[in-house]
C-alpha cells in the first residue's frame, strides 16, 4: 500500500474506472484500513488541501475525487468553463499526502445518460437559497456525492463548511438514506483579507478582486449586530444588500436562517447561521457566518 514518506518514492494512485478502483479498494478494506473521502470537482486550492488533511487525521487512507459534476450546473452557468488542470491538482494532492485519485469520465459516473440518471432529492432545503438561484443544482449534488459514496462506501466523508447549505443537504441525505459515513465539516479557509478560498475567485479582475472582500466583511458586520441583539432580521439583511452593491455586487441572497434546520430564522432562534451569495464580474460568490447567540 502506498503510504506518504518523505523520500521522494511516494506516488498517489489514480483511477479512472470504478472497476479498478473497488478492487483496490477491497483489498484495502480487507487489510482493515479506514477510508475517508474528499469530493472536489478539481482546480484545487488551499481550502481543498486543508479537507485532506483533516481526512488525512481521521482514516488510514484518503481518497480525493476529481469530478466536474454536469449534474448539479444549470444551463447558462459555468459547466463549459470551469477550470480543468488535472496535472496541478494531482501534483498538489500528492504533495498533501492524499493516497488515491479517482478521476472518473462523464460516462464513468452517469453511464445511461445525465438525462436518465436515478436523481437523490433532499426535500425541504433544496429548493431554498443557492437552490432558488440554481433550480437542480443540489438535485444534482446530492446524486453525485450519493453516488461517490456507494462507489467508494467510505467510513469518512469531509466537506468545507463555506458551502454551508450543501453540507447540510448532504448531511440530511446521508441520514435520511441511512448511509454509514461519517460527515464531517471542515471550517471555511480564507486569504488573509477574508475572502473565502474558491475556484470561481479565478474569475475575478483585479479590481473585482479587492471588491470581493466586502462579502465577508459584511457576513462579519451582521453577526456584529446580531450579537449585540438587533433582531430585525430583514432590515439587517436589507442593509448587506446595498452595503454590497456599494462594493460593486449584484444580489443573489442574504439571508439569515437557523443554523439547524436552514429555515428562515425567527426570534428566539440561538444558533443562526448568515447566508450569502452574489455576483460580482463573472463569479458567483458565495460565504457564510455562523453565529450563536
Ligand atoms: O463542493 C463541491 O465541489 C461539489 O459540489 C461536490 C461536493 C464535489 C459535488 O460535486
Amino acid at each position: 500500500m502506498a503510504l506518504p514518506v518523505d523520500d521522494g518514492t511516494f506516488s498517489m494512485q489514480t483511477f479512472t474506472k470504478l472497476i479498478d478502483l473497488r478492487a483496490h479498494l477491497r483489498d484495502l478494506r480487507r487489510q482493515g484500513k479506514t477510508i475517508a473521502m474528499v469530493a472536489t470537482m478539481g482546480n484545487l486550492h488551499d481550502g481543498h488541501l486543508e479537507l485532506i488533511h483533516k481526512a488525512s487525521t481521521l482514516a488510514d487512507i484518503v481518497i480525493a475525487t476529481i469530478f466536474v459534476n454536469p449534474l448539479q450546473f444549470g444551463t447558462g452557468e459555468d459547466l463549459e468553463k470551469y477550470p480543468k488542470t488535472l496535472n496541478e491538482d494531482k501534483q498538489q494532492l500528492q504533495a498533501a499526502g492524499c493516497h488515491l485519485l479517482f478521476a472518473p469520465t462523464d460516462k464513468e459516473v452517469y453511464p445511461h445518460g445525465r438525462d436518465n440518471q436515478t436523481i437523490v432529492e433532499v426535500p425541504a432545503t433544496s429548493n431554498l437559497y443557492c437552490g432558488t438561484s440554481r433550480p437542480g443544482h443540489f438535485q444534482g449534488v446530492a446524486t453525485v456525492v450519493c453516488k461517490l459514496y456507494s462507489m467508494i462506501q467510505p467510513d469518512t466523508a469531509v466537506f468545507g463548511e463555506k458551502d454551508y447549505q450543501q453540507l447540510h443537504i448532504i448531511r440530511q441525505m446521508t441520514q435520511d438514506l441511512s448511509i454509514d459515513v461519517n460527515v464531517v465539516g471542515s471550517p471555511t479557509k480564507r486569504n488573509a483579507d477574508g475572502l473565502a478560498l474558491s475556484s470561481r475567485n479565478g474569475y475575478l479582475t483585479a479590481d473585482e478582486r479587492q471588491r470581493a472582500t466586502a462579502l465577508y466583511a459584511v457576513l462579519q458586520s451582521t453577526a456584529k449586530s446580531l450579537q449585540h441583539e438587533n433582531a430585525d432580521f430583514p432590515q439587517l439583511c436589507e442593509q448587506a444588500q446595498l452595503t454590497l452593491e456599494d462594493a460593486g455586487f449584484k444580489r443573489d441572497y442574504f439571508v439569515i436562517a437557523n443554523a439547524n434546520t436552514l429555515m428562515l430564522a425567527q426570534p428566539g432562534d440561538k444558533q443562526l447561521v448568515v447566508l450569502a451569495a452574489a455576483y460580482i464580474g463573472a463569479a458567483r460568490l458565495i460565504d457564510n457566518k455562523v453565529v450563536n447567540l
